[in-house]
Order: structure tokens, then sequence, then C-alpha cells
């Protein structure tokens, strides 16, 4: 007997099969991406490399009354990678040294790579040109002569990179911001955390 009703609707057709299939494929492969994430969290615990202020010291300070000012010193920098399993590197780094708002030197690096639980130093010494100062700058360095205590703000980042083996890698921003004071009389600064942090 021949059939009047087509039962052909009743069939899941192949296309729907086809989607459904890649759905299932896409979630495993979320579902493994996941799990070798969470993983590779657990065993490398991986950790932000950053920069810190290790040393400041003011050797000179030169401000004459045409309100130009000129400061000469040395500040040691050190880039911290505290991953126990893995590489960091460092690139893109600009960090200004500032008075008052106003640029008095700009401390730059090479990209560098810094070993699994080390450190590197970042040496500068440097002597800046003769600067002149605005109404502001110059009242701000009036109370700091007065005060024998000059402040100066470090403001930067540097672009960092986390590393295991060839293709796996975590990419950070690390930002710099931070006072520096140093008293007059003798130059050394006054001990303050300055520590990039990671954003
Ligand atoms: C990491 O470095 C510190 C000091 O440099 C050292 O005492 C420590 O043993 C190191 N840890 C590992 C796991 O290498
Ligand atoms: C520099 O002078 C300040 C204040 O007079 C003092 O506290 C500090 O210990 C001095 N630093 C050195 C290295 O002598």
């Amino acid at each position: 007997m021949p059939r009047l009703i087509s039962d052909e609707g009743r069939h899941t057709h192949p296309l729907v099969w086809a989607i459904a299939i890649v759905c299932l494929i896409l979630v495993i492969a979320v579902i493994i991406t996941g799990i070798v994430v969470l993983t590779v969290y657990i065993i490398y615990k991986p950790k932000a490399p950053y920069i810190k202020v290790a040393y400041a010291h003011l050797n000179n300070l030169v401000y004459d009354q045409s309100g130009l000012l000129q400061i000469d010193m040395t500040l040691t920098m050190v880039a911290e990678n505290d991953n126990m399993r893995a590489h960091a590197s460092f690139s893109d780094q600009r960090i200004l040294l500032q008075f008052h708002g106003i640029d008095v030197a700009v401390l730059r690096a090479d990209p560098f790579e810094v070993a699994k639980n080390n450190s590197l130093e970042l040496n500068y010494l440097f002597q800046s040109q003769p600067i002149p100062l605005g109404e502001g700058a110059r009242d701000t360095m009036d109370v700091a002569l007065k005060r024998g205590m000059v402040p100066f703000e470090l403001i930067g980042q540097a672009r960092t990179r986390w590393k295991v083996g060839f293709f796996l890698s975590v990419r950070f921003f690390t930002r710099l911001n931070c006072h520096l004071n140093f008293f007059l009389l003798n130059g050394s600064a006054i001990n303050s955390d300055c520590s990039s942090k990671t954003k």
C-alpha cells in the first residue's frame, strides 16, 4: 500500500546533525582549553614581573634665580621576576622622572630578559639639561628648598611578558607612579615603596 504521508519531517536533517557535532566539538575545545589554562596556572603560579626603585641619590641640584633647574642623579631600578618556572621579558620601557609635572629625564632600557626567580639591575646616572621652571614649579621648588627636601615623581610603564616554552606567553603592562623625595643636604632618598603595578 503506498504511503500517503511522507515521514521525512520526523527524521533529523543531516545539516542539523552537522551543526550539533560542530557545537559539541566547540564545547569540548572550550573545556579542554579551560583545563589547560587552569593546570598551567596551578603549576606555574604566574606572578606579574615588575620594576622597582632599589636606590636613588640626588648627587647635585643647581637652581638659580632665573628659574633654571639642573640635576645630577643616580638611580638603580630592579626588574623582578618572582616566577619559579618562567622567564620574563621586559620591553618598551619608558619611565619619566618629573619635577612638578615637568620632565627632567627619560629612563629607557633596551628589551631584556630576566631568568626565572631572578632579577636584573638597571643603572642610571644622568645629568639633566637646565630646565626652565614655570611659576607653579618655582613655588614648589622654593618650598622644597626651605624644607630641605626635594620631591620628584617617577611615572611610566613597561611591557612585560611571561614565557614558558615557545608558544605559551602571558603579556602584562606594568605601570610605575611614585614619589621620590631627597634630602637636599646629603642627597639621600627618603625610603619609599616605589614598585610598578600590573594593570
Ligand atoms: C629563588 O631565589 C632566592 C634568592 O635569590 C633563593 O633563596 C631561592 O632558593 C630561589 N628559589 C628557587 C626555587 O630557586
Ligand atoms: C641624610 O640626611 C638626613 C636628614 O638630615 C638623615 O636622616 C639621613 O640619615 C642622612 N643620610 C645619610 C646617608 O647620611
